[in-house]
C-alpha cells in the first residue's frame, strides 16, 4: 500500500488523515489538532477537506445525493 503525503510540513499522510477523520474530526484543523499539528504553510489545507467531505459521504448513514430536476 503506498501512503501519499498529504501534509508535507508535518508528514501526515492519507491514512493519518483518514484515522484522525475516523475519530472525528470534521475539519482540516482538527486533523492537525488529532495529530498535535498546526498548519505551517497551508497548502494541504484543500487536500485535507477534500478527503474529510469524501469520508464523510461515505459513511452509512451520511445524506444521498439527489439529482436536480
Ligand atoms: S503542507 Fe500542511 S501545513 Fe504545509
Amino acid at each position: 500500500m503506498v501512503l501519499m503525503i498529504i501534509c508535507v510540513c508535518n508528514a501526515i499522510n492519507c491514512k493519518s488523515v483518514r484515522a484522525a477523520v475516523d475519530a472525528g474530526a470534521e475539519s482540516p484543523k482538527a486533523v492537525q489538532a488529532h495529530h498535535g499539528c498546526k498548519f505551517q504553510c497551508g497548502k494541504c489545507s484543500s487536500s485535507i477537506g477534500d478527503m474529510i467531505s469524501e469520508s464523510l459521504f461515505e459513511r452509512p448513514g451520511a445524506p444521498a445525493l439527489v439529482p436536480a430536476e
